[in-house]
């Protein structure tokens, strides 16, 4: 299957790592022009989001897949009913485990719309999105993770899974296995 993959940056690069198999081609589009999606109007990702998508869908791309929880909480929904392939956003993997004994670090955007939405706890991650898309040293930020007192870190940025899970110095919770399980499904309805 041929697999379009979007995100403003690395944490596009970092799903398609995690998700790369030898059943599938990806096409990976890194908007890194259009960094950081988190300050970015809904109105504009709207339009972004179909854009790219249609772009991948001209590329030949069965299945898109919105890497990225801040394209997936403003577009998901109008993509699915406005995209000719199936369309997947990360964000909506979360959604059960965004409960009061839970952290969730994010863009601005996804953490506005958990804390509107959920009982959940949120932390403002845009400067440790923004030093990992820049290369910069993100100690710091993982330093600043060991005093925090959850249960689960909920990695709400696909940014964070460029860093290895090791890194962490808490549990933290990501959603690439509940995504290989969809593209697997996705996959063998591709194929019947
Ligand atoms: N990877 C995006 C996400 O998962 C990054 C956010 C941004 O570009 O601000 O939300």
């Amino acid at each position: 299957m041929v697999i379009g993959i979007i995100d403003s940056g690395k944490g596009g690069l970092a799903v398609a790592k995690k998700i790369k198999s030898k059943e599938d081609q990806l096409i990976i589009l890194l908007d890194q022009g259009f960094f950081p999606y988190g300050n970015k109007s809904k109105e504009v990702l709207l339009k972004r989001a179909f854009y790219l998508s249609t772009y991948l869908i001209e590329q030949g791309a069965e299945l898109i897949v919105l890497a990225c929880n801040t394209l997936s909480i403003l577009a998901y929904s109008f993509l699915k009913y406005n995209l000719k392939v199936p369309v997947i956003g990360v964000f909506d993997y979360f959604k059960p485990y965004l409960t009061s004994n839970h952290t969730l670090i994010g863009s601005k955007t996804t953490i506005s719309y958990a804390k509107e939405n959920y009982p959940v706890k949120v932390i403002d991650g845009t400067d440790f999105i923004e030093a990992i898309e820049k290369k910069k040293d993100v100690n710091f930020y993982l330093e600043e993770l060991k005093n925090l007192k959850t249960d689960l870190l909920l990695l709400g940025c696909t940014h964070f899974l460029a860093i290895s899970p090791s890194s962490y110095p808490i549990p933290t919770l990501n959603q690439i296995p509940m995504l290989l399980e969809d593209i697997k499904k996705a996959r063998e309805i591709s194929s019947s």
